[in-house]
């Protein structure tokens, strides 16, 4: 995982800027509100969502992230903002590990569940479950989606960095169940030539909402509000 991920990184700001991001900042501030003291973070990634959380909180901030490559853009962009510094602690592990001192008010985890297989998820609910307080909030990202079907690799972004293209590419390989193995191309192209090419095989899992609400339901947790594409959930 740490390797497909390192991959991504010089590409992941740039495509997810032009992706899930602009939503995310749109979307998560109003299910943020009366949020004071404390939020876990599960995947933070380069940071992008860590700090829409610290605009719109008070909060101390556990940002959870075990991919080297994601956590060291994250910690620098930590190093550009001193009330960032004061207020995020950068935890290196994934968030089947995650162990806070006290419980938190708020879990936030944008585009990461797909990284768990099915297996993993009653696990991954109940250790969630363990480190929220009372009444705290999970919230993440998720909507159905109609089953893909395994096609030719297609540009998903492209961007100019001086006199470079950067551009992404992706394809489905194939689809069981709910998971999803798809093959992503990064290139790096100066004057249409390409200079730099890595590819990752990824397999992501999109459970269906039925099995997410029982999931869910099962680890203690009821369904609040939430506008299309996002999900709160809240423990008694
Ligand atoms: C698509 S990125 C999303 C990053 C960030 N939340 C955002 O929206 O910009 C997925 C992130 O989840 C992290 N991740 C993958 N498996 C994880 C796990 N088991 N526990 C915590 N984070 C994980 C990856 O390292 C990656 O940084």
């Amino acid at each position: 995982m740490d390797e497909n991920y390192s991959l991504a990184v010089p590409f992941y700001d740039l495509w997810h800027e032009d992706g899930h991001v602009p939503l995310i900042r749109e979307l998560l501030p109003p299910l943020l509100k009366g949020v004071e003291r404390s939020v876990i973070e599960i995947g933070a990634g380069t940071g992008l969502v860590t700090r829409v959380i610290a605009q719109e909180t008070p909060a101390e901030i556990y940002a959870v992230e075990p991919a080297l490559g994601m956590r060291s853009v994250l910690v620098n962009r930590l190093a550009e903002d001193p009330e960032l510094l004061r207020r995020v602690t950068v935890l290196p592990c994934g968030a089947l590990d995650v162990e806070v001192d006290e419980p938190v008010e708020a879990i936030v985890m944008i585009s990461v569940l797909q990284s768990f297989p099915a297996e993993q998820r009653a696990e991954l609910w109940r250790v969630l479950a363990r480190q929220l307080e009372p009444g705290g909030r999970l919230v993440f990202n998720w909507r159905e989606r109609a089953v893909p079907v395994p096609g030719d690799l297609e540009v998903m972004g492209s961007y100019e960095v001086g006199r470079h293209t950067y551009e992404v590419a992706g394809q489905v390989l194939e689809v069981a169940g709910e998971s999803v193995t798809s093959r992503f191309v990064y290139r790096i192209r100066q004057r249409g030539v390409v200079v730099s090419e890595d590819e990752a095989v990824v397999t992501n899992h999109w459970p269906a909402e039925e099995r997410l609400v029982s999931e869910l339901e099962a680890a203690g947790f009821s369904r609040d509000a939430a506008p299309e594409g996002m999900e709160v959930w809240r423990l008694p």
